[in-house]
């Protein structure tokens, strides 16, 4: 808790107070808060290094540049991936799912197939099936039951269809499920799948060894791991990424421009068309600087800590369940409660200066196959407090009779 309360220190927003009240910010599956040293970044940045990056031969220019490629290298550091080559900047984990799946729309056929599972965010499941629907090829769903993923009917789909990719998440954003990726990977690649990992979820509150993983493709986002919104990241294997169609042209991912043809740059930067989000790349950098610096396995040691926390003291409120009940939870807690609709709950917990997520939560056949239709989601992060859970918990507590009362 005193660790926490040290952590909490580095970011001021922490601090504020909503409606009058103090604020306990529990949404941070849909966004982590960013801490002093990473917004100190961004401010020496501007005020001392800011241009366009690749392009020009002045003092700035290089600066930026270098800052990017030492982001880029701080990045593949920290997934102990193959070679910064290896790390593609995009705007997020929905912008690098698309680069994947509009290659693979191009030369998917029929026949083919692609396998996602029912516990995705709709960015890792509904452009697998438009491409799958433009193609021509199957879109498979692997089923769920409580939370976990059936891995026995995924290898029965391996094994009785020709299944180009297998596209799943580290850690899911509504249930908090930790899959198996490594399983996963070892059973597509069995059957000659390659496999697209969304880290959204995992990359702050789990971590990832892409090497020992063994995924073709990880991506993920900034703004889930202490970093500004607007910046992401595809990493890829560099066969994997070598093989993806070029489907967004621009200024500096070409070698050669003539009227008969174009060649490409070499990797990366055949797949980052256009200026890309430069403080963004750089304050990813500082963000993964600030976790390697602030003993991340003591950050996600306070977090699972705080979710079996939250999870008791929920549970105490009458008609209340969780969503879900797998073998390994992280950063998320979704639930629901007899007689009360998320969004009010939510809303007047606003009032209270509690900061949830309520909803489909993106994740509609995830929901479906559970039973749902809306959720209430907790998403603690290291920064936050037993004290916080506990607020929550009176909160909810004050709220549900009334909203019960209300509906009679
Ligand atoms: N993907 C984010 C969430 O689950 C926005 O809340």
């Amino acid at each position: 808790m005193e660790q926490a309360n040290r952590w909490r220190a580095d970011f001021p927003v922490l601090s504020e107070t909503v409606h009058g009240k103090r604020l306990v910010y529990l949404d941070n599956a849909a966004t982590s808060q960013v801490p002093t040293q990473v917004l100190e970044r961004l401010k020496q940045h501007y005020e001392t290094e800011h241009a366009n990056i690749h392009r020009g031969i002045h003092y700035l220019s290089e600066l930026s540049t270098g800052a990017v490629e030492d982001a880029r290298k701080k990045v593949n550091d920290f997934l102990n991936g193959e070679a910064s080559k290896c790390v593609i900047f995009t705007s997020g984990t929905t912008d690098s799912i698309h680069l994947v799946s509009a290659s693979y729309r191009e030369t998917l056929y029929p026949g083919q197939g692609i396998i996602v599972t029912e516990l995705e965010h709709h960015s890792n499941y509904v452009p697998w099936q438009q491409a799958c629907k433009l193609s021509g090829a199957d879109f498979y769903v692997c089923p769920q039951k409580d939370g976990e993923l059936d891995l026995d009917v995924m290898e029965q789909l391996l094994k009785e269809h020709e299944i180009a990719l297998v596209a799943a998440a580290h850690v899911t954003n509504l249930t908090g499920t930790v899959n198996s990726i490594q399983e996963i990977v070892k059973l597509a690649h069995r059957y000659g799948a390659k496999v697209l990992i969304d880290g959204a979820q995992g990359i702050l509150h789990e971590g990832i060894d892409v090497s020992e993983a063994d995924c073709d493709y990880y991506c993920f986002s900034g703004h889930k791991m202490l970093a500004p919104t607007g910046i992401g990241v595809l990493y890829g294997k560099s066969e994997a990424l070598e093989a993806l169609q070029k489907i967004r042209y621009g200024g500096g991912m070409v070698d050669l421009v003539t009227q008969p043809l174009t060649t490409w740059a070499s990797l990366p930067h055949c797949l980052e068309a256009g200026t890309p989000n430069i403080s963004g790349i750089i304050g990813l950098g500082a963000a993964i600087d600030y976790i390697i610096e602030h003993d991340p396995l003591k950050m996600r040691a306070w977090e699972r800590e705080l979710l079996v926390y939250a999870e008791q003291e929920l549970l105490k409120i009458e008609g209340l369940s969780v969503m879900g009940h797998p073998g390994r939870r992280s950063g998320a807690l979704s639930i629901d409660i007899e007689g009360v609709h998320p969004f009010d709950l939510a809303s007047m917990a606003d009032k209270m200066g509690v900061a949830l997520r309520s909803g489909n939560l993106c994740a509609q056949p995830a929901l479906a196959s559970l039973g749902y239709e809306k959720a209430i989601r907790l998403s603690p992060a290291f920064y936050n407090t037993k004290e916080e859970i506990d607020q929550c918990r009176k909160a909810f507590e004050r709220i549900i009779p009334m909203l019960r009362k209300f509906a009679d």
